[in-house]
């Protein structure tokens, strides 16, 4: 790679889950840092960052083919090709990799080693080409400029990482161990997303729920420490693992009011054979009884979840109880993919790999009975009244977009402001969103 002149521009392109959506923001706000000024809309940047997913088959290959349109499309203002940086988990599963087969990519940084991105840029310059997936032993976020603008709604990693090795999942390769950020940094960093302009904040973790301090506090009493913040008015936390669901942290669903309620609960399969395939370590029935516990203290809680179809070995009758499942919680909604098989993991090699047209005709079927259950859980909802958080602006002149507190998304024309928290009943339902009236 030749050396080339500083960027003075950059473009940071997330893909992924929420942590990297977050990733990607701190990313960005350390570029600015370092003098590089976002590119303005239209305009080709100096400097992309590719922030990568690896979760999935298509979600890995695209990079590659980001890449290859980069190269033939984008040239700086002087003529020359933009620096590509490519970040993320393909970075860390696959960084030499990516070195090889794209001579275009100047730097590969893994998602524990982005603060060092300015030294990466200097070496890039130089013409020097940069991989750094190391997991160093102190954490990046110190090492990160302090938050400065963010939208009504921010997310915040409070814990990164992952200690269950579920049979098909590259999070514990590409994001390390199970690590919780100190509770001090957290309310700190919760402040100064309220002073930038937050008014709800959500809590992400790989596994949000394991979070703990070292003095042995749980998420709830994070949770009941940032309820504190005033000008901060809803708290919400993704993605928890079924079995880090701790009394505590039910019961904080009674009794903090700014905990919205909602909660992410991913159960993959309904089926006790896959889930132990999977290696999740609960069964349907202990998932089951935590989500009893959690309609206990808090009856209106809408619940969402994650769920893989076409594991290895999975039967027809083993799907059917996964759509049994789907029927029975009530999902207010849910992701659903087909599986994908991931090199390096466990699944990959197994037997009986389910082919492409079972995995299509049963995902439709899933997705067509989690549908019922958002435009039901949806129609439920008609008359009530509640608060919601404006975030943008709608399609027709007017109208305005925000989130109820069961997540659903609520349209509605009134004489409103970004960030405004407005009390409207909801009038309308549809499966993915709802029309409200201002009260
Ligand atoms: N604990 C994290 C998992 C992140 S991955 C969380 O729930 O946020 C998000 C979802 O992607 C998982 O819950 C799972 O449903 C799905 N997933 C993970 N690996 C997969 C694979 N190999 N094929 C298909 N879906 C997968
Ligand atoms: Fe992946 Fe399982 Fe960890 Fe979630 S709990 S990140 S699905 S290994
Ligand atoms: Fe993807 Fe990595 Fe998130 S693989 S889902 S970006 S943790």
């Amino acid at each position: 790679m030749p050396a080339s002149p500083p960027p003075r521009t950059y473009r940071v392109k997330s893909f992924g889950c929420q942590m990297n959506v977050y990733d990607g923001e701190r990313m960005a706000e350390l570029l600015t840092a370092q003098g590089i000024a976002p590119a303005p809309a239209g305009e080709e940047a100096d400097l992309v960052v590719l922030n990568t997913c690896h979760i999935r088959e298509k979600a890995a290959e695209k990079v590659y083919s980001d890449i290859g349109r980069i190269v033939k499309d984008w040239r700086r203002k002087d003529g020359t090709a933009p620096l590509i940086a490519v970040a993320g988990c393909v970075a860390q599963a696959e960084g030499e990799e990516i070195m090889a087969r794209a001579p275009a990519v100047g730097i590969v940084v893994g998602p524990q080693a982005y603060h060092r991105l300015p030294a990466l840029i200097a070496d890039a310059v130089q013409g020097k080409r940069a991989v750094d997936t190391d997991m160093p032993a102190e954490m990046k976020f110190g090492a990160l400029p302090a938050r400065r603008k963010v939208g009504p709604s921010a997310f915040l990693t409070v814990q990164e990482g992952c200690d269950k090795f579920c049979t098909y999942c590259v999070v514990p390769y590409t994001r390390g161990a199970e690590v919780s950020r100190p509770f001090s940094d957290l309310v700190d960093e919760a402040q100064r997303l309220v002073d930038a302009g937050a008014r709800e904040i959500t809590l992400l973790g790989q596994n949000v729920n394991a979070w703990r301090d070292g003095a042995g506090r749980g998420l709830e009493r994070l949770i009941e420490a940032l309820a504190q913040l005033p000008g901060l008015a809803r708290i919400r936390y993704t993605t928890s693992h079924p079995n880090d669901m701790t009394e505590g942290l039910i019961e904080a669903h009674r009794d903090v009011g700014k905990l919205m309620p909602f909660l992410h609960l991913p159960v993959q399969s309904g089926s006790d054979r896959v889930l132990r395939a999977m290696n999740r370590s609960h069964s349907v029935a202990s998932y089951l009884a935590v989500l009893e516990r959690v309609r206990a203290v808090r009856p209106d809680i809408a619940l969402s979840g994650d769920f893989i179809v076409g594991f290895p070995g999975e039967t027809e009758a083993e799907f059917a109880d996964t759509v049994r499942l789907v029927e029975a919680v009530g999902y207010a909604q849910c992701f659903s993919f087909k599986y994908s098989p991931r090199p390096g993991t466990p699944a990959a090699t197994m037997p009986d790999q389910i082919a492409p047209a079972v995995m299509d005709e049963r995902l439709q079927r899933l997705q067509a009975a989690l549908n019922v259950g958002q435009l039901a859980f949806n129609q439920a909802s008609l008359g009530k009244r509640c608060a919601v958080l404006v975030e943008r602006k709608g399609k027709l002149p007017g109208q305005w977009l925000g989130k109820s507190p069961w997540l659903q998304s609520v349209h509605f024309t009134a004489d409103v402001g970004i960030g405004d928290l407005v009390e409207v009943e909801l009038i309308e339902a549809g499966a993915n969103s709802l029309a409200g009236r201002l009260l």
